[in-house]
């Protein structure tokens, strides 16, 4: 970089899941290299970059909404670069530029590593797409991480891709084929992580569960291996994983959520719906019955686990019966928290071929659905008030004095404690709940 002129100024808006959240860290850190330095709103950057979700309709149409609004901006600075990268711009690759001709790069999850060379190239005036699935591992090419203090809570991506072809799921098609880091490289980035402040790591994988990292012996590492070699990381504290596929929950991982010190008590389990029907229609290979014995097998190693989910209304050719039994098993599972969505229709999937379900119900059914999870999710939080529980601070809140940190279960905990610093692992006690989070005092 020329010490002489001033940093050039980076814009990246990320959409979508966690490794998104990740993946736009990393391209932010690969920009750190060309002289970019991180701005938080776009009116001051010389680069805007889109990281996007092709996951629903509504998630892939919100990029070109956005991109318009850049226009302005754009003729006001003709000289403003501006990217898109993520499952879109995998997913849609050229038909982005011609769909908006302001765009001038579009850069795919599996290549940006090459990013540095790509902005380099656009500099010239000229346009650069990749979205190739190369063999060369943009990990490695990343390896080096710059240094500064970090937030004490970070993700970490162990395994990318999915092979499992959910009926409704662009992932695979946009992440590509399963495939895991080997372990060593993982150890050193959490070792990394923690020495910059970090004291909680979430491992984060589309199928997570499914990991089968090898190591330089080629021996063969799964998730629950790679769990208990990070418990040895003197200074990480916490450990969390998502998403998990119900079919990849091995005896081990299960095990480990009972017996390793530093595995937090929450598992993100997605199980789409409760009809055995609808199941198998969306090919997830695993009935309802399955998936309520696995949770209890969960809830034997680790009882006051708390578990999330996601689930999908309004599925093609879902019932009215489905859909109760969607509602059925929830009932039984009883979750803390869920994620659910209407059945969006994504090309080239399967299920795309399939009745669409009339959109009144498919609403109806989701505004039911979400009522049933509320009011789990609230009980939860209420039976919490009174329990004495770990939480990692992150940041000041809003009351003067105030700090604001994670409990174990996830729960957003207030307290108001002098001389609490973001990265400390402390006991509270949960006083009292609002709607969606906890206060307490120090044990
Ligand atoms: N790998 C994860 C989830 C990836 S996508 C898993 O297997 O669970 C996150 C969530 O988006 C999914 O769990 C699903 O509930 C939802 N989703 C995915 N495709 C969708 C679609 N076409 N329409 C509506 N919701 C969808
Ligand atoms: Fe999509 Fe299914 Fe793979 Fe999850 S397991 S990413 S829902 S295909
Ligand atoms: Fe979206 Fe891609 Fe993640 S489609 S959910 S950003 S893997």
């Amino acid at each position: 970089m020329d010490q002489t002129t001033d940093p050039k100024k980076l814009f990246i808006r990320t959409y979508g899941c966690q490794m998104n959240v990740y993946d736009s860290e990393r391209m932010a850190e690969a920009m750190g290299g060309e002289g970019y330095v991180e701005v938080s709103s776009p009116e001051e950057a010389d680069m805007i970059l889109l990281n996007t979700c092709h996951i629903r309709e509504k998630a892939a149409e919100k990029v070109y909404s956005e991109l318009g609004r850049f226009k302005d901006l754009k003729d006001a600075k003709p000289d403003l670069k501006i990217g898109v990268a993520g499952c879109v711009a995998q997913a849609e690759g050229e038909e982005i530029m011609r769909r908006q001709p302001m765009v001038d790069l579009v850069v795919g999850p599996q290549t940006y590593h090459r990013l540095p060379e790509m902005v380099r190239r656009i500099g010239t005036g000229a346009k650069a797409v990749d979205t190739e699935f190369p063999l060369e591992d943009k990990f490695e090419v990343l390896k080096s991480r710059p240094k500064g203090r970090r937030a004490p809570a970070a993700f970490l991506t162990v395994q990318e891709g999915c092979d499992k072809f959910c009926a409704f799921c662009v992932v695979p098609y946009t992440r590509g084929a399963e495939v895991s880091r080997p372990p060593e490289r993982i150890l050193r980035e959490a070792r990394e992580l923690v020495e910059r402040g970090v004291r909680e790591i979430t491992l984060l994988g589309q199928n997570v569960n499914a990991y089968h990292g090898e190591d330089a012996k080629g021996a063969g590492w799964t998730l629950a291996r790679l769990i208990w070699a990070l418990n040895d990381i003197e200074g990480l504290e916490r450990i969390r994983f998502t998403t998990s596929h119900p079919n990849d929950m091995s005896d081990d991982l299960i095990e480990a959520h009972g017996d390793c010190a530093k595995l937090m008590p929450y598992l993100h389990l997605p199980v789409q719906s409760g009809s055995d029907k609808i199941l198998k229609r969306m090919n997830r290979k695993h009935t309802a019955e399955d998936y309520l014995r696995l949770v209890e097998r969960i809830r034997a190693a680790r009882p006051d686990i708390l578990l999330s989910g996601d689930f999908i209304v309004g599925f093609p050719e879902e019932t009215d019966q489905d859909f109760e039994d969607t509602l059925a098993l929830i009932r039984a599972v009883n979750y803390g928290a869920a994620f659910s969505f209407k059945y969006s229709s994504r090309p080239g999937t399967p299920a795309a071929e399939r009745p669409l379900v009339d959109e009144d119900v498919s609403t109806d059914r989701l505004y039911r659905l979400q009522a049933l999870i509320n009011e789990q999710a609230s009980d939860v939080l209420e039976g919490m008030v009174g329990r004495e529980v770990g939480v990692l601070f992150e940041k000041p809140g809003r009351m003067p004095g105030q700090m604001v940190g994670k409990s174990d279960y996830l729960h957003a905990v207030h307290v108001s404690g002098e001389g609490i610093v973001p990265g400390d692992l402390r006991r509270v006690r949960i006083t009292a709940r609002a709607p969606n989070s906890l206060a307490g005092e120090l044990v």
